[in-house]
Formats: structure tokens, sequence, C-alpha cells
């Protein structure tokens, strides 16, 4: 297609300049012609007047031996043919040949024009010299009487070579002008065609689902900036499809997890049905050790499905938030408190600092409670009997800081920053046994970016674990 374009454009500049030589050639000749012509006659006409004037005492005299040898004179200095005709027609003079010798010339166009009007002239082929002629004839008047003709006459030849000189300098320059364009045409058009094939190669490319190609650009000119939106373009494609099939990605391996989660208690459930189906259900002791492994196992099913739908429920966004203004140390002590039992069998020793007078938010308060109860699961789950819970709250002018301080098993700096992911867990056993199903962390740092909150985790393995969530406080009303 290249090619066929670059043809075209070649073959049609070369067309306009042959047109443009053409008519020009035309035109020049003609208006150079004309007007050479003119000149011509006006010079002959003029350089006959002049002859006429210098010879007519000698016509009049009838001294047509002083006649001859001034008209020889006279042609070899102006360079014509002269010829003298009286008014009859015979020849009295003439420069190329002896007038006793020649017809009359009564009946030559330009003789019987000058007799009449006073001038005249013609142009054709003369017998006595063998070729074109130009003729110019004038009246030679003496006194009152008119007495005879002075033609002068000049070969054409000399008029056409003169122009066969012009037309071919037009000509050669015409030519010049093709070979110019024809080179100059193949390199223009190629700059223009060369990035537009380019720009229709990436075009191709990126109807084809491969967006990796982009157009070079070479000038700032619209082509250019074509090719800089064509590019620009490709980019976004690129990235709207790399983060596609990233997203893609995840969903799937989000997928495969939950089915890997679900099946672990569903099968072991499946099994101890069969067992007890298989006769166990008659060995009493045995019997009731299964049904309980049973019910851990649909518990924590019941746990992972819980979790499952608070994410989802945090991943509607925004909208399924129902904010309302309270104050987070209330609900703290609330959740605190619920927990009491719990911290007095495991002998925890929880503190809880407030730095600020009131904790005003305008959060979900049931989201808000998720995000407590899990940092505060995971301290006790993941410290051991008589562990140290610090709660602290801090209230930082624009807005209030939570902090949960354990001093318990910690966490692998390898680990700390893959805790937020879903099903993630530093040890799968561990926290499977203590109820975990991994998704805890994952609700908690949605819940608060949800809220505009930020939150952050610190831990020294062995030594203990600092989660710190922000959160924005309630504009006052
Ligand atoms: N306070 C903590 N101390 C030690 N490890 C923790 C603590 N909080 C979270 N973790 C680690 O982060 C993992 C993810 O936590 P989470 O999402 O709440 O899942 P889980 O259901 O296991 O509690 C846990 O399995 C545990 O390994
Ligand atoms: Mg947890």
């Amino acid at each position: 297609m290249r090619n066929k374009i670059v043809g075209k454009f070649v073959g049609a500049f070369v067309l306009l300049i042959m047109l443009s030589v053409l008519i020009l050639n035309f035109y020049v000749g003609l208006k150079l012609k004309g007007e050479y012509e003119e000149k011509i006659s006006k010079r002959l006409s003029s350089n006959a007047f002049l002859v006429g004037d210098l010879l007519k005492e000698d016509i009049a005299a009838g001294k047509h031996d002083i006649i001859q040898k001034k008209v020889r004179e006279l042609a070899g200095k102006l360079n014509v043919r002269v010829t003298i005709i009286d008014g009859s027609g015979t020849v009295l003079g003439d420069s190329d040949k002896d007038p006793g010798s020649m017809e009359d010339h009564e009946n030559r166009p330009e003789v019987i024009r000058a007799l009449k009007d006073g001038a005249g002239e013609s142009t054709r082929y003369s017998d006595t010299v063998e070729y074109n002629m130009k003729y110019v004839a004038v009246a030679i008047s003496h006194g009152r009487k008119q007495i005879g003709v002075v033609r002068l006459a000049l070969p054409i030849q000399e008029v056409e070579s003169q122009f066969r000189i012009i037309y071919k300098a037009v000509l050669t320059g015409g030519i010049i002008a093709i070979l110019f364009t024809l080179i100059s045409g193949y390199f223009i058009s190629k700059s223009i065609i060369n990035p537009i094939s380019e720009m229709k190669e990436v075009a191709q490319a990126i109807s084809e689902g491969d967006f990796n190609k982009r157009a070079k650009i070479n000038s700032e000119d619209e082509l250019g900036v074509l090719a800089r939106s064509l590019n620009r373009m490709a980019d976004e494609m690129q990235l709207k499809m790399n983060s596609l099939s990233s997203m893609d990605k995840m969903k799937t391996d989000f997928v495969a997890n939950v089915s890997h989660e679900l099946k672990t208690p569903l099968t072991t459930i499946k099994g101890f049905i069969e067992t007890l189906e298989n006769g166990a259900i008659d060995e009493k002791d045995n019997a009731r050790r299964f049904l309980s492994i049973i019910k851990k196992n649909a518990e924590r099913l019941s746990n992972i499905t819980d979790d499952l739908l608070k994410l989802s429920e945090l991943e509607l966004g925004k909208d399924r938030i129902e904010k309302k203004r309270f104050d987070l140390k209330d609900l703290i002590k609330d959740v605190v408190l619920r927990y009491s039992h719990l911290i007095t069998t495991n002998h925890f020793k929880v503190e809880q600092d407030y730095h600020g007078k009131s904790f005003m938010v305008n959060a979900d308060m049931q989201k808000m409670e998720q995000v407590l109860v899990n940092i505060l699961d995971n301290s006790m789950k993941y410290t051991g009997e008589g562990g140290s819970i610090k709660i602290n709250a801090h209230d930082m002018h624009d807005h209030f800081m939570i902090s949960v301080e354990d001093n318990g098993i910690g966490i692998p700096a390898e680990h700390l920053d893959r805790v937020f992911e879903r099903f993630y867990r530093v040890d799968k056993a561990r926290s499977r046994k203590l109820g975990g199903t991994g998704l805890g962390l994952s609700i908690v740092k949605h819940a608060v970016l949800l809220h505009g909150g930020d939150i952050r985790i610190e831990s020294i393995e062995n030594k203990g674990t600092k989660v710190a969530v922000t959160l924005p406080k309630a504009i006052q009303s």
C-alpha cells in the first residue's frame, strides 16, 4: 500500500509539472513569437521608410545605377534584403539579384498593399532566395506623388531558429523540473506515508489485541500529534488490559482460596459422618467426640462464610456505610467489657488509656466494632495466658489514633507486609486451631480505608505486636 500511495503522489506531481511546462511553453512561445514578429515588422518598416527617404531623389530622377549601388550598400548595413519597385511594379534595385533579370513585382501582396494604403507586409516562400521570408513594403512619395515602393525582407528562418532555442530552453527546464519533482516528490511523499503506514501497523496490532507496538514520532506536525495520541491510546489500553488481567487473576486466586478453605472442614465433617454411619455411632464415647469435631468444623464453616459476607459487603463500597456520630471511647469500653470473661480466665492484663476528652467520629458503628473486635481478638489469640494488652486512644488534632499493643508471639518481619491479604496467616494450623479464618485483618483494613482512615502494624517476633488505626474526626456540630 505504501508504494501505491507514493506512486500516486509522484505521478500526480509529475503530471502537474508536465502540464505546467507544456502550458508555459505554449504560452511563452506564442507570446514571444507575437512580440518578436511585431518588433521585426516595426524595425523593417521604419528602416524601409528610412531607405525610401534616402533614395526618393534618385528614384524620381531615374538614376538606376546609383539606386542599385545604394541598395546594395544599405542592405549590407541593415542586414536585410532591400528591393526598390516603381509605381508600375518594375524592379529598380535589389540587393540580392540583378533587377534587370527580375520579373515585375506589382502582384506581390505587400507591394499591392503598400501602393494602396502606404504600407503592407506578408510572409511567404521566396522563389528567389528559396526560403520563407518576411516582407515589409512602404510607399515612397516625392512631393505629393507616389513614385514607388521600398521593400525590405528578412529570412523567417532566423526568427524560427530563435524560437527553437527558447523552446529548447523551456523544455530542458521542464525536464529538469520533472526529474527534480520525481526525486523530491518521492522523498516528500515517503516522509508523509511512512508515519501513516507505521500508524496503520500500530492500529492493526491494537485491533488484533497486541498493545506493545508504538509509532515513531519524527515531527511535531499534525502527523506527529496523531502518532502521539495513538501511542497514548495504546499505553492506556495496555494499562487497562494489564489491570484487567491482574484483577482476573486475583478473582480466580480468591475463588481457589475460598474453595480450598471450605473444602477442608467439609471433608472432615463428611469423614466423621461416614465413620459414625459405619458403626461408630454405637460407641458412645467416640460418637460424642466425633460429633464435637463435626460441630467445630461446622462452626469453622460458619465463621468463614460470616467473614466472607462481611468482606463482600465492604467491597460494595461507601454506599453501604451507615454513618452516625458516636464516641469511640464508649465503643472500645463496650468491646472490652464483652471480653471480660475471656480476660479473667486467661489472666490477661488489659490497660486502656485515653489521651483526650472525647473521640467523636462519624462512622458506621457496626463496622468499627468489627475493626476493634478483630484487632483485640488477634491480640488475645496470639498472646499467651497472662499476657498484657494496652489500648491507647490519642487525639491528634485532625484525627484519632487507636492502637492495640500486646506482648505476644509477634510476627516475623518477612510476613508483616502480607498479614492484610485475604486468608494470609503466619501459621495456618495455629490460626485454625484458634478459630481464625485469615480474613480478620483484611476486613479491618477494608473498613478503615472505607472510613478515610489508615492502618499500620508493627511487630517483633516473640516480643509483641502493635496495630495502630487512624480515623478522621467527626466534624463539630
Ligand atoms: N496480634 C498479633 N500477634 C501475632 N500475630 C498476629 C497478630 N495479629 C495478626 N497476626 C498474624 O496475622 C495473621 C492474619 O490475621 P487475621 O487476618 O486476623 O487472621 P486470623 O484469622 O488468623 O486471626 C494471623 O494468622 C497471624 O499470623
Ligand atoms: Mg483474626
